[in-house]
């Protein structure tokens, strides 16, 4: 078969085995580009230390490669043994930090290529695995986080981990070359993908699981979204959207974000049906020679909704009706305390940037262990990067109250709603795409733009704000009400007009900002708003009624200087340059 570079590499791995074994094995520093592309399925991406990259080529030395591994964790769903031993291998092999990330998984940064085997093998021995994490697969299949004990909401976990098994890869190389061959989990089967074949799919593909009116899974941005539908309270069915990705690609001017769009309603009992159907319609007619285009939003944009719904109906052997109407009412997480329903609580907790570590300041890494150890919650990972503990009874409200007090960690109660939403992408120093800092400015930009808020009396404002490394837009920002997306070092392209649903795209308002002016550029337009709104409009209503939206994202925006800055960074590095 003919097709891009990465399809010859999948074609040619002996499903996914490349040559990982022998260069794990041996004494080589890093793995070569093909491996690079099949380590991805793995759960792992090859990095180089950006800080040091100056300083090491001038010594004429050698990158410091480390690796990023990233876990599978439906629905964020996790037991209290399970995170204690994902905390301990951060302790042995990795940076010292757990990252939440924005699709309710773990990620270790820092794992050096020793330590590789064992981190893997660790991870999958907790019955959490690293397999599908990355590449062009089914990633982790996100579910609302919300610990209300409710049909609906247990419902949308139940449909995740149903998901996540009927579209998990079936090869054994990840058995094989991080278990020792051990039958660990899943159990290795026959040496055939039914579903993916040995080309896999032309993309990564994303899917989530909502349930209205919150949109904390972000339902706009997946491949495939499910939104319940239970009338009395049973899940009765799911809507199912299609199409949506944020990705943007340096310098390829086809490559855009989406919002994905309503397709047909099935009834709960086929609803892992459709999905499979759906992901074998990308699988065949999805673009397998220009990686840049070869997202589901594409083959939808170019055949059409209509095409695209025939062709799953055709293939799916259940009944379809109309889309159902959607509302949501935010996209954020249930923070604080609350009643679960069944007489528990649970207690959601800001983590910034999603990064669970300990500083001088707050040692989250600390008492979240200690909750752990002591009292056994289980624990959820949300799509905006905070962590829920739950199934807790009343009179252990005051211990977990006291363990967080003692490791400094701040109550929700004191934040801006604006604070409690906002998020960064990873970028620097890890990721190789990076063209400017995001989670390690990003506390700062939100100090500022907190105080501004303040003044404004603005504070209890649902306001989404976030902000990216590079175009790719891992933290989703194009659909948020205010962001920032990197474009060059302490550069970046300023968007307005998302909506604080998730429901609308930004358009462009200033193609360059300077990180330092940031605060103020900020303070302009929430003035604007101040002076503007209308008796209890949000920010989102407000602009809706009053903008226009500027240009959407596009890579032209960022594209002549960025294609010249991309070739470069290619250049200089090989990892990750083709996600
Ligand atoms: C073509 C576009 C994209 C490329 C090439 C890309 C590449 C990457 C890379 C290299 C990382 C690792 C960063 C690190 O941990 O050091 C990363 C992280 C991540 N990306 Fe992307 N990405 C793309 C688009 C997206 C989009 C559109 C989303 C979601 C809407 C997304 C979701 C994530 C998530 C959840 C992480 C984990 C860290 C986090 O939560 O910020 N990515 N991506
Ligand atoms: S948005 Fe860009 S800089 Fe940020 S993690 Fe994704 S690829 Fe890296």
């Amino acid at each position: 078969m003919a097709g891009s570079k990465v399809e010859q590499i999948k074609e040619q791995s002996h499903y996914l085995r490349g040559t990982i074994p022998e260069t794990l094995r041996s004494d080589a520093s890093h793995f070569g580009e093909e491996d690079i592309q099949l380590l991805k399925f793995h759960g792992t991406y090859q990095q180089d230390d950006r800080d040091a990259r100056v300083e090491l080529k001038r010594a004429g030395l050698d990158k410091a490669w480390s690796f990023m591994v990233r876990t599978k964790i439906p629905g964020g769903h996790l037991a209290a043994d399970q995170y204690l031993k994902l905390d301990q291998i951060a302790t042995d092999l990795g940076n010292q930090t757990l990252r939440i990330t924005t699709r309710q998984n773990f990620q270790y940064h820092l794992v050096l290529k020793g330590g590789l085997q064992e981190c893997i093998a660790r991870v999958t021995q907790s019955g959490i695995t690293t397999v599908g994490a990355c590449g062009d697969i089914v990633r982790n299949v996100m579910a609302s986080p919300t610990p209300l004990n409710t049909p609906v909401h247990c419902n949308a976990q139940k449909l995740a981990d149903e998901l996540t098994q009927a579209l998990f890869p079936k090869t054994r190389a990840y058995a094989e070359i991080w278990l020792n061959g051990e039958k660990l989990y899943p159990p290795p089967e026959a040496e055939n993908e039914p579903i993916y074949g040995k080309y896999y799919l032309p993309r990564k593909f994303k899917i989530g699981v909502a349930v209205p009116p919150r949109n904390d899974v972000d339902i706009y941005t997946q491949d495939i979204g499910y939104v319940a539908h239970a009338p009395n309270g049973q899940a009765e069915g799911y809507t199912i959207l299609v199409g949506g990705g944020f990705g943007m690609t340096h310098g390829k001017l086809k490559t855009y974000p989406v919002l994905g769009k309503p397709l047909f309603y099935v009834a709960r009992e086929h609803a892992v049906a459709a999905g499979v159907t759906i992901v074998t319609v990308q699988r065949d007619y999805g673009n397998r020679e220009d990686r840049s285009r070869a997202r589901m939003k594409y083959l939808i944009e170019e055949r059409g909704l209509e095409w695209f719904r025939k062709e799953v109906e055709a293939r799916l052997q259940a009944p379809t009706e109309h889309p159902k109407p959607l509302q949501w009412t935010t996209v954020a997480d249930m923070l604080g305390w609350h009643e679960q329903g069944d007489g528990k609580l649970f207690c959601g907790v800001f983590v910034p940037q999603g990064r669970i570590q300990d500083t001088e300041d707050v040692r989250y890494r600390s008492a979240f262990r200690e909750i752990a150890r002591q009292l056994g919650f289980p624990i959820r990972l949300t799509p905006n990067c905070n962590l829920l503990f739950f199934n807790i009874q009343p009179d252990q409200r005051n211990t977990v109250d006291q363990v967080l007090n003692q490791y400094g960690v701040p109550s929700d109660e004191g934040m801006t709603e604006a604070r409690k939403t906002s998020h960064a992408c990873v970028a620097l120093p890890t990721c190789g795409l990076a063209l400017a800092e995001s989670e390690r400015v990003f506390g700062q930009v939100m100090d500022e733009i907190d105080k501004i808020l303040r003044e404004l009396h603005l504070e209890k404002e649902p306001i989404l704000i976030r902000m990216a490394g590079c175009p790719n837009g891992c933290s989703r920002p194009y659909n948020a009400d205010i962001s920032f997306v990197g474009r060059a070092p302490g550069k970046y392209a300023f968007f307005v007009g998302g909506s604080a649903t998730g429901d609308r795209l930004v358009g462009l308002e200033k193609k360059v900002v300077e990180l330092k002016e940031i605060p103020a550029v900020v303070k302009t337009y929430l003035e604007e708003f101040v002076a503007h709104r209308e008796d209890g409009e949000t920010f989102t209503e407000y602009w809706g009624r009053t903008h226009r939206p500027g240009p959407r994202p596009v890579p032209e925006q960022f594209h002549l200087e960025l294609a010249e800055r991309s070739a470069r960074l290619a250049a200089s590095s090989q990892n990750g340059a083709v996600e």
